[in-house]
């Protein structure tokens, strides 16, 4: 890409990868055919259609439309692979669904994102209470239950999405009541519960740290809307608010964005409430924002990147402390290629901004530092090269096209490596 235009236009936010990728998994709760909406046409999609085709199920999807429907058997099988699993660690949210259904699961431990090991002890010792025995075999995590879920007090020790998730959907077919204590909050987290409790499940306290779980026998299936991205959503906002744009951002939740939202008005955007989304118009030059992530409605660790991008080309200096994956900072050994002016100090990031970046070739190590790094191109001076778009793939759909769309000079020199159909 060659940096220098100033974005403007407008982009639609489709529903949430972190989102659907759990609803797909939660559709194997119930025999029958379950039908999501507004689906992004993004490979991590097609990997989890995939895992779930290999587990018995007919899945299709409709890229286009956005829709995925997906027949799930009276007997799935229980075995997620590693070729599957190691492509996208998200798989091991199959795992509660799984044991829940067929009181036995086995899946392959997780790779995905190069976003440091990320553990599962969490998961472990959930499921544990409720039951479920969990060992190692061969590289895959063995979970039994054999003589059926129990529910269970349990009180996370960090409010863990994958674990609150892997816990929910095993819990609402288990005998009794869960409660699962500092259980995550993120929109995403109320997204799967609202469809589980469409689906039959009995559960309270949906947006809250505590969740009340009564198991039922079985579940049914269901058509089901997915809410919509906040992550791309903010993505488009510092896009915005990084190249002195102006972008309309429809179906963008400002609700799920108020800490984001808030940062991007302190660092000079404008945002604006729309009847079907918001818009950002972004100043000349950005001041510099402090920011620290936190789970949610903490500042999101994915929106991280972009707000390093968007120091990087302040006016001032300020302080990024990532507190949930430090290895997110390996952004920006790639962005100081770009003259980027950033010191890390364990997991902070002392950022001193440059009037302008100067381009560079780059490489993205995950999903939003490689967006983040197109975002850093779009406003360095000269033609930036980054590689490794696939990783960009996992979570944006034709992200090169929709940019041409808003002004920006980006061209993408290889295909998209789709495995999957
Ligand atoms: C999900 C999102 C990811 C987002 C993250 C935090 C998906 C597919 N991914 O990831 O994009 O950045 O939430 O909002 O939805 N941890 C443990 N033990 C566990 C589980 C987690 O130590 O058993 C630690 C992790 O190492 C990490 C932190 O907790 O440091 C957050 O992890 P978690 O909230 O579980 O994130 P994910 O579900 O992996």
């Amino acid at each position: 890409m060659v940096g220098g235009a100033r974005l403007e236009g407008s982009v639609r936010v489709p529903g949430a990868k972190n989102s659907v990728l759990k609803l797909m998994a939660a559709a194997l709760l119930a025999e029958g055919t379950t039908t999501l909406v507004d689906v992004p046409d993004i490979l991590d999609v097609r990997i989890m259609a995939e895992l779930l085709r290999r587990l018995g199920c007919e899945v299709h999807h409709d890229r286009v439309g956005g829709v995925v429907s997906i027949r799930v058997p009276g007997t799935p099988s229980h075995r997620a692979d590693y070729e599957l699993v190691r492509a996208m660690r998200a798989s091991i949210c199959v795992l509660g669904p799984l044991v829940a259904r067929c009181g036995r699961a086995e899946v392959a431990l997780p790779g995905g994102d190069a976003i440091g090991s990320r553990g599962l002890d969490l998961h472990v010792t959930g499921l544990g209470a409720l039951g479920v025995t969990i060992g190692v075999d061969h590289g895959y995590l063995v979970a039994e239950a054999a003589t059926g879920l129990l529910g269970a007090t349990v009180r996370l020790e960090f409010p863990s999405v994958g674990a609150t998730e892997n816990l929910l959907t095993a819990a609402v077919l288990a005998r009794g009541t869960t409660v699962i204590d500092n259980a995550a909050r993120e929109p995403e987290i109320v997204d799967l519960c609202r469809m589980l409790r469409r689906m039959g499940a009995r559960l309270d306290g949906i947006g809250t740290s505590t969740l009340r779980i009564e198991g039922v026998d079985r579940l049914g299936p269901v058509e089901h809307r997915v809410v919509p991205d906040r992550i791309v959503a903010g993505t488009w906002a510092f896009a915005a608010a990084v190249t002195g744009g102006d972008l309309e951002i429809r179906n963008g939740e400002t609700g799920h964005l108020g800490m984001v939202l808030d940062k991007l008005e302190t660092s000079g955007s404008v945002v604006s409430v729309l009847p079907d989304g918001f818009r950002v118009t972004g100043p000349k030059r950005p001041r510099a924002i402090d920011v620290a992530t936190l789970p949610y409605p903490g500042f999101p660790t994915d929106l991280q990147p972009f707000v390093i991008t968007l120091d990087a080309v302040s006016d001032g200096a300020a302080m990024v402390t990532e507190n949930l994956f430090e290895a997110r900072f390996r952004f920006v050994q790639e962005i100081a290629r770009l003259g980027a002016q950033v010191k890390v100090d364990g997991h902070h990031a002392l950022v001193h901004g440059v009037p302008r970046l100067s381009a560079a070739p780059v490489e993205a190590s995950d999903i939003r530092a490689g967006a983040a790094l197109v975002l850093a191109g779009l406003v360095a001076e000269g033609e930036t090269v980054v590689a490794g778009v696939q990783h960009i793939d996992r979570g944006y759909a034709a992200m090169d096209v929709v940019l041409r769309g808003l002004g920006a000079e980006v061209t993408r020199t290889t295909l998209p490596e789709y495995t999957y159909p």
